[in-house]
């Protein structure tokens, strides 16, 4: 090789390769895979799992990938518009991060880290009742929409409380999670002894060890906990909170008369989060929420259920354009979210892929995680041959046609 040969192989092997870091996460399951790795067993397992044999965890994904699209082909597709109109606004991207309590156990700012990076993409940012920093907390450093999901607990002084609280906050839709009449089983988190606050014992102290970023960051701030019932849980403890909740606030008798109640107290947009059959859709309906978050709780709660993709036909059809419709559970990708709008939804939700994100790197991991599925959303909309996301309508979307025609039957 003469001089001028090892000079550009020099440069060709020196050259800059792209980008680096967080930067270089090409996708939601690489950003998943780099979580598992940044954290013990137990804490990627109580984002990652679901409830039972976690069959609606599964379905949930695949069923997406049983959806099809028909693109359109030489068409000017300039346009590049992925905003979407819903909740009374228009936002840059059809996709809310969905609600997911306890983040601080994947990562020091915890949910903090996510609702900051949301609001810097005008993406909704939906508070948990079950969040390990307060509604006030969380609402101080947020920038952008902020929603707030509640559940119907036993005592309605604590409800009008909690919906005081989130109002002055700034929260501007509500949604009520209808599927968690009591907790599911979730066998990985049986397996791996995960409690709240987590506690490091002689069986997963290796784990621990293993990982000590997470293990500073869990020693740095406020004890792990549900701190919106700081105050009113006895106790200072994380633990008498989550007794506190499980002996005084769950409710089996929630029915669809607190959904009425419920309508009275909030005037804003009001969303049902957990429904999945026709019946439940035409209630809530004549209950007067204002749409219908089509959900399985990312397959935590009733193992067995169909799939949101796969309830979601049946939905759309008794809501015939009546109210909003989103979609939650197992979107991935820009293509899932495409699909989505293709069978009817407004928006999609999201959960784990945020929580992914703080896990694998904190804010930055949450920008990347917005930054993936917007350049897969905007490229998806070209390949699909339309310049804008309202363009999408059914005719995009092509499903097994039972889908079409029947209830989904139980897994
Ligand atoms: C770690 C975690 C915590 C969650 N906490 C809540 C919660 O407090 N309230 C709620 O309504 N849903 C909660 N969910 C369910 C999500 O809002 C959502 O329904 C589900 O995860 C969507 O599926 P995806 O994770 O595949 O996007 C949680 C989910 C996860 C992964």
């Amino acid at each position: 090789m003469n001089r001028t040969g090892i000079t550009e192989f020099v440069k060709l092997i020196t050259a800059p390769s792209g980008p680096k870091g967080i930067e270089a996460v090409p996708s939601i399951a690489d950003m998943r895979l780099l979580a598992k790795r940044r954290l013990p067993t137990m804490i990627f397992d109580f984002v990652d799992g679901g409830a039972g044999d976690e069959n609606t965890l599964r379905a949930n994904v695949d069923d997406l990938r049983r959806v099809t699209l028909n693109a359109r082909t030489l068409v000017d597709v300039r346009g590049q518009d992925t905003s979407a109109t819903f909740a009374g606004g228009t936002f840059p991207l059809p996709i809310v991060f969905g609600p997911a309590g306890l983040v601080r156990v994947v990562g020091k700012e915890g949910e903090l880290a996510a609702v900051r990076s949301a609001g810097r993409h005008g993406i909704p940012y939906t508070i948990s009742t079950s969040s390990s920093w307060s509604i006030e907390e969380i609402a101080e450093v947020a920038t952008g929409p902020l929603w707030f999901q509640l559940y119907l607990w036993r005592s309605r002084e604590l409800i009008q409380d909690l919906v005081a609280r989130a109002r002055r906050a700034g929260c501007t839709a509500l949604v009520l999670t209808v599927d968690v009449p009591l907790n599911a089983n979730r066998i990985r988190d049986l397996r791996n002894g995960m409690s709240i606050p987590p506690r490091v014992t002689l069986r997963n102290a290796y784990e621990a060890v293993r990982h000590p970023r997470w293990l500073l960051d869990m020693l740095d701030g406020p004890p792990i906990g549900f701190r919106n019932f700081q105050g009113i849980a006895e106790g200072n403890s994380a633990m008498s909170h989550s007794e506190f909740i499980n002996k005084e606030l769950s409710n089996l008798a929630a029915n669809w008369e607190d959904l009425q109640w419920l309508r009275r107290e909030w005037d804003g947009p009001l969303y049902i989060k957990g429904v999945t059959t026709r019946q439940d859709a035409a209630r809530a309906i004549s209950a007067g929420v204002d749409g219908i978050i089509v959900s399985n709780h990312g397959g935590r709660q009733l193992d067995g259920l169909p799939s949101s993709t796969r309830a979601f036909p049946a939905v759309a059809d008794e809501a015939a354009g009546r109210v909003e419709l989103f979609l939650d559970g197992g979107i991935r990708t820009g293509v899932d979210v495409a699909k989505a709008l293709a069978l009817g939804a407004s928006a999609v939700t999201v959960a784990r892929p945020w929580v992914y994100g703080v896990g694998a790197a904190g804010e930055r991991g949450v920008d990347r995680v917005v930054a993936i599925l917007e350049q897969e959303f905007r490229q998806t909309l070209a390949l699909l041959g339309v310049g804008s996301a309202r363009e999408i309508d059914t005719s995009f979307a092509h499903v097994p046609p039972e889908w079409l025609t029947e209830e989904p039957a139980a897994l």
